[in-house]
């Protein structure tokens, strides 16, 4: 369906859990998360029912993210549950890539189209202080897992972190020249415990077409700009939600792992989906659709949302 400004909203973000097994230091406090009591957290019956009605209202691309999704129990049955909605949703997941060994296979299986890993440096030392927890290694082997399982379109998901991985800019290109896979670089934005970090930290993409004169846009995909270098396998996207603020082409709606509907990523406004069923449910879901603010102010503000990202998902 189309929302009050004749954008066609078809893109559902569905974070299925707010906890995560790293703790990025651009997306939750050390200490991590409180967890949350389990029926705080939609049930996987609940996020079925979503997608369901998300479907109906014209909703065909559905992507699972967290927190860390891939930590949720019955994940496998969700991304069953979706699949079997219909064969014409595109069902992705967005993960830190840490748990894709044991699981790349079986999300295959379970009907998952793609897979975006995020990966914001290729230096396990940097890795151990962007992830707090994180070991490079697990993720290196999930990336290689997902490209076994047959995953043929990852992307990896790198946010550029001023000072700390954009002298890696030039590597993270270079590994497209080996591997198929699409980096994509993302400007950082000020939400959550990021909000008060200092503006060196906030870097624009434009450091990186820099590296890319010898490039060809390959197409516009979403929000992303892509570019291919010459012989290389894997291509480069770009996606500037701050110095190329995108919201007239914005698509998305987004629901939080305890059921409330976020129209806008940076909007504080929200409205609850839990104990709603049937037309009630799909009722709501397009009142939200209806209420998704024109923009975001991030150029002349920072966000609005209250929330930090391990409970929105990206
Ligand atoms: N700005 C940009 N991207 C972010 N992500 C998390 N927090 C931010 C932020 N403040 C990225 C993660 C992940 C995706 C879900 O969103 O790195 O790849
Ligand atoms: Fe976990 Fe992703 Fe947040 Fe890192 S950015 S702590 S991997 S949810």
């Amino acid at each position: 369906m189309k929302d009050s400004f004749g954008r066609k909203i078809e893109y559902l973000r569905l974070s299925v859990t707010d906890l995560c097994n790293y703790r990025c230091i651009y997306c939750m406090d050390e200490e991590g998360v409180e967890k949350k009591r389990h029926s705080d957290i939609l049930s996987i019956e609940e996020l079925t029912e979503i997608a369901e009605a998300a479907y109906s209202l014209g909703i065909r691309k559905i992507r699972l993210t967290g927190g860390e999704p891939l930590v949720r129990k019955g994940l496998i049955t969700l991304c069953r549950n979706i699949r079997g909605i219909s064969d014409d949703i595109e069902l992705g997941i967005t993960t830190n890539g840490s748990l894709l060994p044991n699981m790349a296979i079986d999300l295959k299986n379970a009907g998952v189209d793609r897979l975006n890993i995020s990966l914001d440096t290729l230096n396990p030392k940097n890795f151990r202080i962007i992830t707090r927890t994180g070991d490079q290694h697990q993720v290196i082997d999930g990336i290689n897992a997902a490209i076994d399982a047959g995953f043929d379109n990852i992307k990896i998901n790198t946010v550029l972190l001023g000072g700390i991985n954009d002298s890696e800019v030039f590597d993270f290109i270079r590994l497209t020249e080996k591997i198929p896979v699409q980096v994509r670089f993302i400007e950082l934005m000020p939400l959550g415990v990021v909000k008060n970090w200092d503006k060196n930290r906030f870097i624009t993409v434009d450091l990186i077409e820099k590296y890319l004169r010898s490039a060809a846009v390959l197409k516009v995909d979403g929000v992303a700009k892509v570019y291919r270098l010459p012989n290389h396998r894997g291509t480069i996207g770009l996606i500037a939600p701050i110095s190329n603020r995108f919201c007239a082409s914005c698509n998305k709606i987004r629901i939080t792992a305890d059921g409330n509907l976020k129209s806008c990523l940076h909007s504080n406004s929200e409205i609850s989906l839990r104990g709603l069923h049937g037309e009630d449910l799909i009722n709501t879901i397009r009142q939200g659709i209806l209420k998704k603010p024109l923009r975001h102010r991030l150029n002349e503000d920072c966000s609005a949302t209250s929330r930090n990202m391990n409970e929105i998902g990206g």
